[in-house]
Formats: structure tokens, C-alpha cells, sequence
């Protein structure tokens, strides 16, 4: 029964390369009207970053990262030579902070953990600005420019400034959406009277192409800087020329025009919240049915980390079919009753299996990728996480094939938005670029097995793109983008190389 079950669920969760294909034409189509106008499903932000690096740039910066689920500080020497080094620390946000009631209590915090950086990492530096500041001598070339990323939707209306269009990825502070949040960070820095000036704001996507750029190998420029983490999102370079909407904004802040570019957060994490194109399974209702932003984001949820996990969780509870008499599975009220039970696999009332996401998405990677005899692993880890014992080897199988197909399905549409951004930027006509480069960051192109290989065998099913276009596609790992891509920015608006601080 399981194992017919199995390739049901399997199936479930297809994007043939039919529905791929029609699916890159609606992501051109929404790059397209996102570029004309606002308020569109993908929002196509500009972000004021006119020019990315060459890996010549110089200078001590600061950056921070306000991510999903982890808040990075961290201070960057840029040596000129496409090398950095980078100081850094993290802290876990509290859950608590990503539901305040006001936005204040999440900024103090923030503010609270660049104090405690800078007394530890740079406090002869910290000490001696206070001193001067107390006797009337501190100057401006004592303040570090710092990049703040901020890893949600901002109506970005200058390079320091962009009001917060709505929260993702778990935050929900209702007071902060429609403020500025680089003020809202600074006027807590004030508060405590440091030495640091939100100088940049930056989408963790802008920060790894940014980053990206800066080390990559060769002369090669890099035109999309992509996240598949927690959450997804991508941020492109675009012709000036080509963001129409720009010219016509009544709030537009000032940008250098002479490069003719500017780099776009796309925020695909909403492409399609329409689903005209994206695949509807009963489980990608009920997830979206049972979380805190139905209708939003839906490209995001059945792609990234933050939802994978769960997906995987309604699929196993209907491969179960813990109600059909015929299931090898047991469901028990407790350990002690195992005894009485002996022909069965058994799942404990307590795990996580029942609650609202309880697996997480590194048991994907795990289940995905368990290449151990007899698929210990995966029955290893079932019991002693997931409270469901002696699993057979055939019933392993199937949460193994389950977990291969959430991911590949994740895997094919991440290749839509990437495919969409490659097709639109006429680069593959160009021959004069051999390479095309992409720069990707986040927990699950780093740890979920196969995922690039997944990504590619879409690319190449992608008329327009096929074998040819694939292979001149490269991608590659921008660790930490954000860190050293905020540097490079808060560089660029300071607008003088090698004075940070
Ligand atoms: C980190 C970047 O490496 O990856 C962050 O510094 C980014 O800016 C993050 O948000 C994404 O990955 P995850 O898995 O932590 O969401
Ligand atoms: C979410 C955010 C987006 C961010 C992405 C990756 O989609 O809205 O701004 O880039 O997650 O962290």
C-alpha cells in the first residue's frame, strides 16, 4: 500500500516541462509590467545601486543582516585585490521580536548586538570615539558607513531609505510595514551613541551579486545574485532605460545614471500569487491555507527552506493514510503500548509528524540524499527525531522518493526564475559573453543534495536556453554575500574608496 502510495504522492508533485515551459513565459511576462508599473505581483524593486564592483575597492565597512532567522553583524577589510577579510558574529533573533507589538522593540535589539560587536571586535576604536565625542572632537571619518541588509520587500526611494512594503518569512510587525527602516535602525544607534551611519540598504540578493561580482573569477560580470535559503528572491542587473517606472515616480531619490544600469530586487518570492502558471497540489493548499500570509508569497512557498519542511510533512501524512487499516503504520499512544504491537512500524502520538511544522526542511536534505546501506540513516534519524520506530527498508524508500520530489519540484521552479532573468537579459545572443554568471546563497542550495543538478536539467528543457545555453551558465557559491556585498555598497554611497572608517 505504501509504495502505491508513494508514487501517488510522487506524482503530485510533477512541473513536466510543459508547465515549466509556460511558466518561464509568465515570469518574462511579470519582469516585463513589474518594470512599467508598481503594485504588480513581482514588485521588480529598484534598488539605487548603479554599478556593481570590479574587485578594486578599499576599505574598513560595516554590515548587518537582518535575515530570517539569525541577525549577522560583522565588520569587512577590503584589500583591493578581490580578497577580504571579514569579522563576524550571530545571534538568533527571539521569536517574540518577530511578532512585537512595536517596531521599536526589534530595532533596540538589533542596535543592542552592534554595541556588543563593536566593544569586542573594535573598542580602542569605539573608546577613543567616545572620548572624543565627549570633549567635542569626534569628525565624520570616525563613523562607519555600514550596509544594512534587510531581507524583506522595501519601496527603496534612495540608497538609505525604503519603507517596509510587508513583512515575510515569519516576521509580522504590523507597525513597521510603510516605515523607513534605515531610520528606524539609526535612531537607535543614536540612542546608545555610536560611532556607526546607515549608509546602504540592502537586499541579502543585491548583497550576494554585489559579493559575487567582487570575487568572481575572471573579467566575468555577474547578473543575478539569488537566494535559496529560508526564503527565495533574486536581484538582476537591468538596463536604466528599461525600468520605465523609475522616471515617472513622484518620490524617486537621486541615482548616478552614468552606467546605464541598476541592479533589481525582483522579490519572485510573490511571482505568480495569481497561480496562473505554478503547480497547486492539495498540500501546497493547506500550507497556504494554515499560514500567516495566505495568497502571498507563493512562488517562495514551494520553493524555500522555511516551507519545504512543512510541504514534505502534509505529503507524509497522506502517504501514511494513518486511517486506512491496510497502512504498515501504527499510530500509538504511547511507548509503553509498543509492546502490544509488533507486526507494525510505529508512530508515537507525540511526534512532530502532527504538528503544524514540526519536520524541518534539513530532514528533506537528509531523507533526499541518504545514500547508507539499507537507508539506515533515514531510519535512524526517524526514531530517534521524529518518534516513529522500526521503519522497513521499503517503507524508507518511499520517504526517501517523497523527499527527492519536493525538492526536485523546488529545484525546476527555481530554474523558471532564472531561466525568465537569463532569456530576458539577451545575453545569450550576445557571444561576445561566453559566461553568465550567477552568484546563490542559502541553507538549501548549500545543503539539499543535487539541487543545482536539478536546476540545470530544467535549464536546459527551457527552449531559448536547451543544452547550449545551459552550459554557458555558471553558478556559484557567494558565502556570507550579504556581509561583503553591504560592505561594497556602503563603499559606493559613502562615495569615497578606502575612507569606511
Ligand atoms: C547568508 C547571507 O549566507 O544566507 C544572508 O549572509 C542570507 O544574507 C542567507 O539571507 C540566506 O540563507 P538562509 O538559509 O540563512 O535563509
Ligand atoms: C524573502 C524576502 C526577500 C529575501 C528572500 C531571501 O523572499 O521577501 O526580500 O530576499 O526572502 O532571504
Amino acid at each position: 500500500v505504501l509504495a502505491e502510495n508513494a508514487k501517488r504522492v510522487v506524482a503530485e508533485f510533477d512541473f513536466h516541462t510543459e508547465a515549466l515551459q509556460k511558466a518561464v513565459d509568465e515570469f518574462r511576462r511579470e519582469m516585463d509590467e513589474g518594470l512599467h508599473k508598481d503594485g504588480t505581483e513581482l514588485s521588480q524593486i529598484p534598488t539605487y545601486v548603479t554599478g556593481v564592483p570590479n574587485g578594486t575597492e578599499k576599505g574598513l565597512y560595516m554590515a548587518v543582516d537582518l535575515g530570517g532567522t539569525n541577525f549577522r553583524v560583522c565588520s569587512v577589510q577590503l584589500h583591493g585585490n578581490s580578497t577580504f577579510s571579514i569579522t563576524r558574529s550571530k545571534t538568533a533573533v527571539p521569536l517574540e521580536l518577530m511578532e512585537a507589538k512595536t517596531s521599536e522593540e526589534l530595532f533596540a535589539f538589533l542596535a543592542k548586538q552592534i554595541e556588543a560587536f563593536l566593544k569586542e571586535h573594535h573598542d580602542e576604536h569605539y573608546t577613543t570615539y567616545k572620548h572624543r565625542k565627549s570633549i567635542g572632537s569626534a569628525t565624520d571619518e570616525e563613523i562607519f558607513s555600514l550596509g544594512f541588509t534587510f531581507s524583506f520587500p522595501v519601496h527603496q526611494i534612495g540608497i538609505n531609505k525604503g519603507l517596509l512594503m510587508r513583512w515575510t518569512k515569519g516576521f509580522d510587525i504590523q507597525d513597521t510595514v510603510g516605515k523607513d527602516v534605515c531610520a528606524l535602525l539609526q535612531a537607535e544607534l543614536d540612542k546608545l551613541h555610536l560611532p556607526v551611519r546607515v549608509a546602504a540598504l540592502v537586499n541579502d540578493t543585491v548583497g550576494t551579486l554585489m559579493a559575487r561580482s567582487y570575487t568572481s573569477p575572471g573579467k566575468t560580470r555577474t547578473l543575478l545574485g539569488a537566494i535559496f535559503g529560508t526564503g527565495t528572491n533574486g536581484a538582476y542587473v537591468e538596463k536604466l532605460d528599461r525600468i520605465t517606472k523609475l522616471a515617472n515616480k513622484k518620490d524617486a531619490g537621486d541615482y548616478d545614471k552614468s552606467t546605464g544600469e541598476m541592479v533589481v530586487n525582483t522579490e519572485w518570492g510573490s511571482f505568480d500569487n495569481s497561480l496562473r502558471t505554478l503547480p497547486n497540489n492539495p498540500y501546497d493548499v493547506e500550507l497556504d491555507r494554515n499560514s500567516n500570509n495566505p495568497g502571498i508569497q507563493m512562488f517562495e512557498k514551494r520553493i524555500s527552506g522555511m516551507f519545504l519542511g512543512e510541504l514534505y510533512r502534509l505529503a507524509l501524512l497522506n502517504l501514511l493514510n494513518l486511517h486506512d487499516p491496510r497502512n504498515p503504520f501504527y499510530v500509538s499512544e504511547s511507548r509503553e503500548e509498543y509492546g502490544s504491537v509488533s507486526t507494525k512500524s510505529r508512530v508515537s502520538k507525540d511526534s512532530p509528524i502532527f504538528k503544524q511544522w514540526g519536520l524541518d526542511t534539513s530532514f528533506l536534505s537528509i531523507c533526499a540524499g541518504d545514500n547508507s546501506t539499507n537507508l539506515r540513516v533515514i531510519r535512524q534519524t526517524l526514531d530517534t527525531e521524529y518518534s516513529i520506530q522500526d521503519v522497513s527498508i521499503d517503507d524508507a524508500k518511499a520517504f526517501r522518493d517523497i523527499a527527492a520530489a519536493v525538492g526536485r519540484r523546488a529545484a525546476r521552479l527555481s530554474a523558471v526564475a532564472i531561466a525568465g532573468i537569463v532569456l530576458n537579459s539577451g545575453m545569450l545572443e550576445d557571444e561576445s559573453e561566453e559566461v553568465i554568471d550567477i552568484g546563490v546563497d542559502g541553507s538549501l542550495v548549500e545543503f539539499y543534495p543535487g539541487f543545482e543538478a536539478y536546476i540545470r536539467e530544467a535549464l536546459r528543457e527551457v527552449p531559448g536556453i536547451g543544452e547550449k545555453g545551459e552550459k554557458r551558465i555558471r553558478i556559484g557559491i557567494a558565502k556570507d554575500g550579504s556581509g561583503v556585498g553591504a560592505a561594497l555598497i556602503a563603499l559606493v554611497a559613502a562615495g569615497m574608496a578606502g575612507a569606511g572608517a
